[in-house]
């Protein structure tokens, strides 16, 4: 009761706290943790900036996950000798001047607060030449401003900046990150998306002190190459493109092009990499959208690979929705998405109809493989690397027992376009019938009695199906895949076993071999 008393009055004697303004110092580093949340952030702003100016080539060295040492090197068109003392002041840019400028805006930067912020939480040098001089300068920044007069040095075309000791000032932020193994791949996946992207551009990522190069893409006209050299072989391979435009002002004007992965893709998470009006950016609603449709559609390929470059006029966008310009705001933004999310759907449901399944010819021929309709881009690398093709003796069903010989080395998205369905399915059927040999099925009374058997317990349809299917092959090592007139069945061979020996005896039709 006492307590209670004491509370009531020093609720009433407690004054309300003195509000007063905060220190510039405070503010900016604050304002800089948002915009530079970790490594990654300000790895994404210098590529933007390099974007912004045109670079061809961006090369990325990144030390202890980028908390020791991020440096950017670009050969864009560098940085004027009269901007370096304003360079990394709060809101400086050369990209916008007035607030409608946003409407129309292309470039990625807009603020002026990317190289301000990264001098608030970390040590910054610039390195940076410009056409006609005849030798570089050499500057860096703490909190904003320059900390000594530019430096005459010399230099490559364009701009490099080192961001050191990052978050050396914001102890909990480093020691969370310290803790954390992800970063530099982190830095590595978005380098990779940017250069399937941006693919007239070159790009490289590589730790400090490394040989080798985590990405190294050259610059290339084919998307598809692109993909192929950041993303792999075995990813390209699986790719279909796909495309919508709409223009009708009414409902939604905008204009995707992309790729997205067939049945044959199959991975642990999905891949979205998106770019809106060449932001690289996150859309949740989009990708969630587009996994309901691959999960209905292609269950066993549910996370899918996707690349998407969604075009819209520049006034249907906000591009200043998030500290880190990681998403954007679209007019029209559920119709865009319903629309993409049914092309999509319809592309996946024709690939998945068009799959065609062909058995190589004994002589060695070009190979060809499964085929995804309108699966296009194929050219050859301008770079001059080669289609990598599937070696010869994996597409050859030598055995099912062994790996090379099962029926997935036959399920490459590669297109053949002198051979149809039809003949594909001909082609199977008839060297299966040539491997047949009905004489050499037994001819048991006690198999009768079986096959009554199951004429009375087995459903009447499923009987029908495995009667009269024709055998195509393991698929692995418990499912065969049969066909039954157009439709092709994954059957469990366990458990089918007894009935398939049965009925090959009853028609002729399977023979059961220990492969
Ligand atoms: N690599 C570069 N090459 C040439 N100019 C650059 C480079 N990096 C930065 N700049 C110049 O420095 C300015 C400030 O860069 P900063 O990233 O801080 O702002 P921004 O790109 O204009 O906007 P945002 O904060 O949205 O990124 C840019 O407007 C640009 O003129
Ligand atoms: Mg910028």
């Amino acid at each position: 009761m006492e307590m209670e008393i004491e509370a009531e009055e020093e609720q009433v004697q407690m004054e309300p706290p003195k509000i007063h303004r905060l220190d510039d110092s405070v503010v900016n580093r604050i304002a800089a943790g948002e915009v530079i949340q970790r490594p990654v952030s300000a790895v994404k702003e210098l590529v933007e900036n390099s974007l912004d100016a045109c670079s061809s080539s961006i090369n990325v060295v990144v030390k202890d996950g980028g908390l020791k040492l991020i440096q950017v090197s670009d050969d864009g068109h560098g940085i004027r000798y009269e901007d370096l003392p304003i360079l990394c002041e709060r809101h400086t840019t050369s990209k916008l001047s007035t607030f409608e400028d946003l409407q129309s805006i292309k470039s990625m930067g807009f603020r002026g607060e990317a190289l301000a912020s990264m001098t608030y939480v970390a040590h910054v040098t610039v390195t940076t030449i410009t056409k006609g001089q005849l030798h570089g300068y050499r500057v860096s920044y703490k909190d904003g401003v320059m900390e000594h007069e530019p430096k005459a040095c010399a230099a490559v075309k364009g701009t490099q900046i080192m961001v050191e000791n990052l978050f050396y000032n914001m102890t909990a932020r480093r020691k969370t990150l310290q803790n954390s193994a992800d970063d530099y791949s982190k830095i590595v996946d978005v380098l990779s998306r940017f250069a399937i992207h941006h693919m007239n551009v070159s790009f490289s990522c590589r730790k400090h002190g490394a040989a080798r190069a985590d990405v190294n893409s050259v610059a290339t006209i084919s998307r598809i190459d692109a993909i192929r050299s950041v993303y792999g072989v075995s990813v390209a391979r699986c790719l279909m493109k796909v495309e919508a435009l709409d223009k009708d002002p009414s409902s939604s004007v905008f204009q995707m092009e992309g790729f997205i992965s067939n049945s044959n893709y199959v991975a642990k998470k999905i891949t979205m990499v998106l770019f809106i009006n060449d932001r690289l950016v996150d859309c949740t609603a989009l990708k969630r959208a587009l996994e309901i449709v691959y999960a209905a559609t292609l269950p066993k390929a549910s996370k899918p690979f996707i690349y998407m470059a969604i075009i819209l006029p520049p006034e249907h966008v906000d591009v200043n929705v998030h500290p880190t310009k990681r998403e954007v705001s679209l007019l029209n933004q559920e119709i865009i998405i319903e629309k993409i999310q049914s092309v999509v759907e319809s592309r996946l449901r024709s690939s998945n109809e068009t799959q065609t399944f062909q058995e190589q010819a004994v002589k060695p021929t070009p190979s060809c493989q499964m085929v995804s309709s309108n699966d296009s881009n194929r050219n050859p690398s301008p770079s001059g690397s080669k289609l990598q093709k599937v070696p010869v003796h994996k597409m050859v069903r030598t055995d099912s027992s062994d790996p090379a010989g099962r029926l997935h080395v036959y399920l490459q998205p590669e297109s053949c376009g002198h051979l149809e369905r039809n003949t594909s399915l001909t082609a199977i059927r008839s060297s299966v019938r040539q491997r047949r040999n009905p004489k050499e099925t037994a001819d048991l009374t006690s198999l009768q009695e079986l096959i009554d058997e199951i004429d009375r317990n087995c459903h009447s349809g499923l009987l029908d199906i495995v009667r009269h299917c024709t055998y195509i092959g393991m698929a692995d090592d418990v499912f065969a895949l049969l066909q039954h007139d157009t439709h092709l069945y994954l059957a469990n061979v366990v458990n089918l076993r007894g009935i398939m020996v049965i009925l090959s005896r009853d028609v002729g039709k399977l023979k059961m071999s220990s492969n």
